[in-house]
């Protein structure tokens, strides 16, 4: 009796010490080992303008700054926090402030933070920092970037503390995530294709990090089927970020909608405004229409098998809607052509998932302010005119009217929105 115990100890500490050496191995395998992590601080190497011209120019394309910088506070020195279902996590400070940025990063740990997700310190980084997705940027595109960042003005501004619940704020827990759901990854375009969907696949998988909210994910916040863009809810933020793949814009339309944030059937709103507004609306024309290639290849996915559920009464929606929406989108969801979007065959109005109506019916919003769309229209709110009934029966009726046929509303559905944006 009391040898198998101890037989059954001694098994299970081997499995602990082999499980901790496989975690160990995967979370380190294909690192350069003894790379030159460490400078000393001072006037940054004379690098050339074109060289930082494309630094800054990545950097937009990565919507760097967007992240890496607190309201209201200075660019790139950090400090705004990224919310997580496990807790918070502050972006760190970037400029090359000697004490409290990158002042004495090399290339080397600034590569490896970016392509393994590891601090210069070998401390592991959470993925809040879209690593997983960095990990395809190639190096000589790193090199860009960081030669750029360390031509800013350093700022100093020590980096907040992350606010995690155990366990997710060890290293441990981390450390399985990783060796679970990241693996490094070397950009390797496709030899059967042209070189403009291959810099569209590289843009859109890389520094892009559409797949950052575009991808779905489970429990862990691992993403499922990354490459397919299949569409993702962010779960904190209850905006619900569709397939990219299969969309039956033109590519002029993409184009449009990610230079400006509007075009003939679309408009972005939320997260998205944020993204053109920061990042897509600075690329070129080339590197977008090669992005809209890109998205325009990947498959649509599977339309579900169950029939689209009917709003059993349409005249209190159809009322509502020629009271409250029709002076902006037109008696027949037409919209008015270059300013305000039609909700008739409007992809984001025929989503299976009504997250995105519902809200913006209880919010309103605007799309962002461009160069090619500097003043927009706006959406006014309607939660404190309309109950959550007749939030219900409009949405329901411009989603099943005009051609739309995506499911209806429940008013279940607008009580929970609600409630979500009171907490
Ligand atoms: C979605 C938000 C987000 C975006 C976009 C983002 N970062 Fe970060 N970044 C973070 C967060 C959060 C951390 C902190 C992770 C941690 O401490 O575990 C971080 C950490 C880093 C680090 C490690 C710094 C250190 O002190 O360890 C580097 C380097 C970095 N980011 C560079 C970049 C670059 C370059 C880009 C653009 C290509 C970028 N980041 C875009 C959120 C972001
Ligand atoms: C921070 C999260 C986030 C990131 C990163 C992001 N998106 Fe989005 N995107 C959204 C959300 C949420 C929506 C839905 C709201 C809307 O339609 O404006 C959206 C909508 C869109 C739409 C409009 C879809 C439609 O049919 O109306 C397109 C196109 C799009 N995204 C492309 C991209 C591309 C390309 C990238 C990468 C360069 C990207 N997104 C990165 C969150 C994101
Ligand atoms: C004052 C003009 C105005 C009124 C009134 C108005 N809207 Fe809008 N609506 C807009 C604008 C402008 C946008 C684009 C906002 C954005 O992209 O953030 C929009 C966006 C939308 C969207 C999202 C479409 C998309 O492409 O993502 C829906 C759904 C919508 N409106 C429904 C309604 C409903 C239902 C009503 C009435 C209850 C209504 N709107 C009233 C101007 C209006």
């Amino acid at each position: 009796m009391k040898s198998c115990w101890i037989q059954c100890l001694l098994a299970l500490a081997a499995l602990l010490v082999a499980c901790t050496a496989a975690v160990a191995w995967l979370n380190l395998r294909g690192e350069a080992p003894a790379p030159q992590l460490w400078r000393e601080p001072g006037t940054p190497a004379t690098v050339s303008s074109a060289l930082l011209e494309k630094g800054a120019y990545l950097a937009r394309a990565g919507n760097c700054m967007g992240c890496h910088t607190a309201q209201g506070g200075k660019e790139y020195a950090g400090g705004r926090g990224i919310e997580t279902p496990f807790g918070v996590v502050y972006a760190p400070n970037l400029t090359p402030d000697a004490e409290t940025g990158l002042g004495r990063w090399t290339s080397d740990a600034f590569w490896r933070a970016l392509h393994h997700g590891r601090s210069q310190d070998g401390r592991l980084l959470y993925p809040a920092f879209p690593y997983p997705q960095y990990t395809r940027v190639q190096r000589e595109d790193a090199n860009a970037l960081f030669a750029y960042l360390q031509s800013l003005a350093p700022v100093s501004a020590p980096n907040k503390a992350h606010r995690l619940e155990f366990p997710f704020n060890t290293q441990a827990a981390l450390a399985v995530w990783r060796a679970l759901y990241f693996r490094a990854a070397e950009w390797v375009p496709q030899a059967s294709a042209t070189a403009e969907w291959n810099r569209g696949a590289y843009l859109v998988q890389g520094l892009g990090h559409c797949a950052a909210c575009h991808a779905a994910r489970n429990a862990w916040g691992g993403s499922v089927e990354e490459g397919l863009l299949r569409g993702g809810m962010m779960a904190l933020q209850d905006w619900y970020a569709p397939a990219l793949g299969g969309t039956h814009a033109g590519q002029q339309d993409l184009v449009r909608l990610l230079q400006t944030g509007v075009s003939a059937h679309a408009s972005v709103s939320g997260p998205m405004a944020e993204v053109v507004f920061r990042s897509t609306q600075y690329l070129s024309g080339a590197d977008l229409q090669a992005i809209a290639v890109y998205l325009q290849s990947l498959p649509a996915p599977p339309t579900p098998a169950a029939p689209v559920a009917r709003a059993t009464d349409t005249r209190l929606g159809a009322k509502l809607y020629a009271q409250h929406c029709a002076q902006c989108h037109g008696a027949q969801g037409e919209g008015r052509p270059g300013a305000i979007n039609a909700l008739a065959g409007n992809p984001a109005v025929n989503l299976e998932d009504a997250s995105n109506v519902v809200r913006m019916v209880l919010q309103g919003g605007y799309p962002p302010a461009t160069a090619g769309n500097p003043r927009p229209y706006g959406m006014p709110p309607f939660s404190h005119q309309l109950s959550d009934a007749e939030i219900a029966a409009v949405a329901s009726f411009v989603r099943q009217s005009w051609g739309n046929m995506a499911p209806a509303v429940g008013t279940i559905e607008v009580y929970r929105a609600r409630e979500k944006r009171q907490h």
